[in-house]
């Protein structure tokens, strides 16, 4: 059988596929991630790696796997992983599109609820006894329902979104790299610049891949340019957006508020400033975690692994 490693714990049932199918090392922890130095230890051996966003896959670690034949990500992120490289190893590289984009756009359009509605907030009020006597403009937010959605990034997620949208009477503006008109007859969604996305946009959802020509895409300039009402999500990855820019834009009441569900650093350490700011409503990176879906991405995973190890195309490689 050939040897895979992976790099954490995962459910009984992934872990029995696994074992059926290839000689299993495995990191035996479901929360903490496995060390540098043990994974490249372990990489010696391994044809097949099951990995996660919580590794990075770069020359070092590929140079340390001389049998390696498959990175497979559990995410359809793959800003973890050096690609150039393992294209010039012949490593091929897997990640998890599709299964994920409807959980994802459930994840995003709750943050838009949470945070316009300020969910959070007037919930700790509700439980830590400072609920007030009805008041005519007491924990008043914002309305989604007829605004105008902003996505950056209409890719599967972002469509998934823009779907759900429609049920909220909600007008859809998207910038992407390239047009797709097909999406926009099919969604009703409407093509505009970056700027104009920014300048029109009620909800600016960010729904693009990571990569290092898109660091800090939304800074103070771009904030500049949003509405007073607006509220920036992200539910895409951390390193999008600068959480400097954005904890003294929301202080200065310049937009309205923030759902974020990633961060540069995670577990964001306590000490960023966003998560002392009322205006910020935040989750642990959960866009896909639904029971679900996981047990779908952790399958989409093994399969990729079943079909490369017995020399067959991987089934969603990642093509960049
Ligand atoms: C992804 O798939 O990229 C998410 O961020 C993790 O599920």
């Amino acid at each position: 059988m050939k040897k895979i490693y992976v790099t954490r714990k995962l459910p009984g049932v992934i872990m029995d596929r696994l074992h059926e199918n290839f000689d299993v090392n495995y990191w035996d922890d479901e929360d903490e991630p496995v060390p540098r130095d043990v994974l490249l230890r372990e990489m010696k051996e391994c044809e097949g790696l099951f990995c996660m966003l919580t590794e990075t896959i770069d020359e070092e670690l590929l140079d340390a796997a001389p049998k390696l034949k498959i990175v497979a990500n559990l995410a359809v992120g793959y800003n973890n992983i050096d690609i150039e490289a393992a294209k010039n190893r012949n490593v091929i590289v897997t990640n998890t599109p599709g299964v994920l984009s409807e959980t994802t756009a459930d994840l995003t359009f709750a943050l838009m609820l949470a945070s316009a509605r300020r969910l959070v907030e007037t919930s700790e009020v509700v439980r830590d006894g400072t609920w007030g006597a009805w008041s005519p403009m007491h924990y008043t937010g914002q309305d989604v329902h007829g605004k105008t959605l902003g996505i950056i990034g209409l890719g599967r997620i972002g469509e998934a979104v823009a779907k759900r949208s429609t049920g909220f009477d909600m007008n859809v503006l998207y910038h992407n790299r390239r047009r797709n008109e097909e999406a926009e007859s099919r969604l009703g969604a409407t093509y505009v610049s970056f700027n104009k996305l920014l300048k029109h946009s009620d909800f600016i959802v960010l729904l693009l891949p990571y990569s290092k020509s898109n660091h800090h895409l939304i800074g103070s300039q771009e904030i500049g340019l949003m509405k007073k009402e607006a509220i920036l999500i992200n539910t895409a990855r951390g390193g999008l957006v600068d959480e400097g820019a954005l904890y003294h834009a929301l202080e200065k009441r310049e937009i309205y508020g923030a759902g974020l569900d990633v961060f540069e650093e995670e577990p964001v350490p306590l000490t960023n400033p966003l998560l002392q700011s009322k205006y910020v409503t935040t989750s642990p990176h959960i866009g896909s975690a639904s029971i679900e879906t996981r047990l779908h991405m952790c399958h989409l995973v093994t399969d990729n692994l079943i079909h490369v190890l017995s020399g067959r195309d991987p089934l969603t490689p990642v093509t960049k």
